[in-house]
């Protein structure tokens, strides 16, 4: 099957569907027509719009979500990665519950922060944590705290990595390639407007799984870069996943270097494998940032590190605040989804299911020639439409993305709904069944058999 054929297929298969979409969500266009009156794109944050206009959510439960238009969705985008725990999980739905009646914001401790923290530690590789309220916050403050510590003011990030809104992680996160410089040494590119040329110069950019230019960065920085912050498997350009021994070299880099390494697990967290993505490839880095699933869908994040460096917080070396840090509600949430919910036994299960997506799903390429493949990470997998493995930005920007749109609305019209933006990956929650996965293996096998037939 030729390339063109698929193409011309695709292309097909995209605008009958988008039709097909269209005649099934006229609640939802109508209810956006209406918010676009009043909100920038009729959403509550750029990445909830996309084309042609967004599900409008009326309600979830379980792994599935119901439009306003009434239409089923058996959800894999969960919440951008958030809902581990699967939609309103009743044990979580139960102590929020309870706890809203006693409570929502005391702006002084709780036992909840504390055991909270506790049930942290003893997952990931750190002694000490921080509340925020989101990813971006997590990440903002663990690249200010490592700033305080080292007394150095730059950052290296990876090319394609998105660490959150903030402005100093705003830079080289889908740079054109008429922008971005060479491959080996990109240029430093801010993520739209509105972020100053003087913050660029803060921030070194580098491509993944390239230690290299890992090493030629903190020459050309020498005594300036305070943190190298990265996902250990980054998960904004499908799944990317590290060489053999990258991560460990990166560490031994940083550290030669005088730098700390911060490893962003706001996504891989608690979905990647119990103990995360540090526990995946037994490397513990000096910072790491949490938050989507470890609220069980509202919004609380994290940072920890070592007692020593965690210590700067302490010692009021470096500030962290927040009115809403640690509040008793989603606090009661994170305790619930991390000891009662996303246990060992259920999140092995969970990373069961996805195998078993991922396996059929790859089974179904490799019957068509379909020039794509699979990859997986814990409870999270896609579907990457390139032949050959993703190392870098660059490789991922090959992507045909005409196909890869034409495979998302194909399954969004047919009830399976993935995360809209191309550059996602589902997540199997502890609430998704094997029905939900024989449902996406049947539709997504009718996608491929029409593009490539
Ligand atoms: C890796 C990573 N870090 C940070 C963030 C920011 O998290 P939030 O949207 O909760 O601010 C995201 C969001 O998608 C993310 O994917």
């Amino acid at each position: 099957m030729s390339t063109t054929t698929i193409s011309t297929k695709a292309l097909e298969i995209t605008e009958r569907e988008k039709q097909r979409y269209a005649q099934m969500t006229p609640g939802s266009q109508a209810a956006t027509e209406r918010a676009k009156k009043v909100l920038p794109l009729g959403v509550a944050s750029n990445f909830q719009f996309f084309d042609p206009h967004p599900i409008v959510a009326a309600r979830a439960s379980g792994s599935r979500l119901y439009d306003v238009d009434g239409n089923e969705f058996v959800d894999y985008n969960m919440g951008y990665g958030s809902l581990f725990a699967g939609h309103s999980n009743p044990i979580m739905v139960e102590a929020i519950t309870k706890q809203a009646a006693e409570g929502t914001l005391y702006t002084t401790p709780s036992v909840l922060i504390a055991e909270v923290a506790e049930a942290l530690c003893e997952r990931f590789p750190f002694e000490m944590v921080r509340f925020t309220n989101s990813g971006t916050e997590s990440t903002m403050d663990a690249i200010r705290l490592a700033r305080g510590y080292t007394g150095r003011e730059k950052i290296i990030k990876l090319e394609g990595g998105y660490h959150g809104h903030h402005d100093l992680v705003m830079m080289s996160v889908r740079p054109p390639l008429e922008e971005a410089g060479p491959e080996d040494r990109p240029n430093t590119v801010p993520y739209y407007g509105g972020i100053t040329k003087g913050t660029a110069t803060e921030v070194v950019v580098i491509p993944f799984n390239d230690l290299a230019a890992l090493e030629q960065a903190f020459a050309e920085n020498a005594g300036e870069v305070a943190a190298f912050i990265l996902e250990p498997v980054p998960e904004n350009m499908g799944i990317v996943l590290p060489d053999e021994g990258y991560l460990a070299a990166a560490k031994e880099i940083c550290h030669k270097h005088g730098a700390l390494i911060i490893f962003d697990e706001v996504k891989t967290g608690i979905t990647s494998n119990w103990g995360g993505a540090a526990a995946v490839y037994g490397v513990a880095p000096d910072l790491s940032c949490l938050a989507k699933s470890i609220g069980g869908g509202v919004p609380i994040g994290a940072f920890g590190g070592s007692r020593e460096i965690m210590g700067k917080i302490a010692d009021w070396t470096v500030a962290h605040q927040g009115t809403f840090n640690g509040n008793p509600l989603v606090t009661a949430a994170s305790l619930a989804v991390l000891t009662k919910i996303c246990t060992p036994d259920a999140t092995a299960a969970a990373i069961a299911r996805n195998d078993r997506l991922i396996a059929g799903c790859q089974a179904i390429i490799d019957d068509t020639g379909l020039p794509a493949h699979t990859v997986k990470l814990g409870a999270k997998g896609c579907v990457t439409y390139v032949p050959e493995r993703v190392r870098t930005y660059r490789d991922y920007k090959k992507t045909d993305f005409e196909l890869a749109y034409a495979h998302w609305i194909y399954m969004m019209s047919h009830g399976i709904f993935l995360p809209p933006g191309l550059d996602e990956q589902w997540l199997v929650s502890v609430l998704h069944s094997e029905e939900d996965i024989d449902r996406h293996l049947t539709v997504f096998e009718g996608f491929v058999r029409e593009v490539t037939s």
